[in-house]
């Protein structure tokens, strides 16, 4: 297998691979992104509880989980600042590749072409473990996010109902891209 090393440009975001003791501060930003985009998808209870207590546990456990190889947390810093985070699973819903899981840009950072410099960059890791697809799940409501994958022409496979956080049950949209290439090799915005 090819190695790999984390490909960044001095003028973008720099972009990093998570380490354990990111846990807590991807769990901040985790919870600002939520509470900023998730209103009305999430439950208003749910939001505005503890969610950072929830979150840090979860991220400490993913960093910590055995078999690192199988998994690959991104984190984009600007100025040594956390500033958005995605990461990718390799053995969770292998029948459709890769599945990227919790893609967060931080409110004041959206629009700027982060959410796709760590995409591009997660399916450039994708295909170095010699994975050809990658999908996600996203709300069905979640237009905002709905309007990236389909300028990043993923495709919509499947529709499920679902439990997610705060306990509710939510339509979920599986989006899949067969053509890795494609998005590793996305231009960098600007
Ligand atoms: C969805 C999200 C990750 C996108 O990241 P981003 O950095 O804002 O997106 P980018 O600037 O890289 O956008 C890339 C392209 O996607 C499209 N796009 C992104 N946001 C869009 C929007 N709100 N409306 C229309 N098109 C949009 C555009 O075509 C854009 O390219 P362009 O600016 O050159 O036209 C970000 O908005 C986010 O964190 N949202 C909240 C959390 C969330 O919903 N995550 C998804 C979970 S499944």
């Amino acid at each position: 297998m090819a190695a790999y090393a984390v490909q960044t440009n001095v003028l973008k975001p720099v972009l990093r691979q998570a380490v354990v003791s990111d846990a807590g501060i991807i769990a901040r930003v985790h919870t600002e992104s939520w509470r900023s985009s998730y209103r009305g998808m999430l439950s208003d209870d749910y939001l505005d509880g503890g969610i950072v207590e929830e979150r840090q546990p979860y991220w400490q456990k993913t960093l910590n989980a055995p078999q690192p190889e199988r998994r690959h947390v991104l984190v984009a810093e600007k100025d040594k600042v956390l500033i958005a985070f995605v990461s990718v699973f390799l053995d969770e819903e292998p029948q459709y590749g890769a599945l990227l899981h919790n893609l967060h840009v931080l409110p004041t950072w959206k629009g700027q072409g982060v959410g796709r410099l760590l995409v591009s960059e997660a399916a450039r890791w994708t295909l170095l473990q010699d994975v050809k697809q990658m999908h996600l799940w996203v709300f069905k409501v979640n237009h905002e996010a709905r309007k990236f994958y389909d300028a990043l022409e993923g495709k919509i496979v499947e529709e499920k109902l679902q439990t997610v956080a705060g306990n509710v049950e939510r339509n979920l949209l599986c989006y899949l891209w067969t053509d890795l290439n494609f998005l590793a090799n996305l231009k960098e915005k600007r």
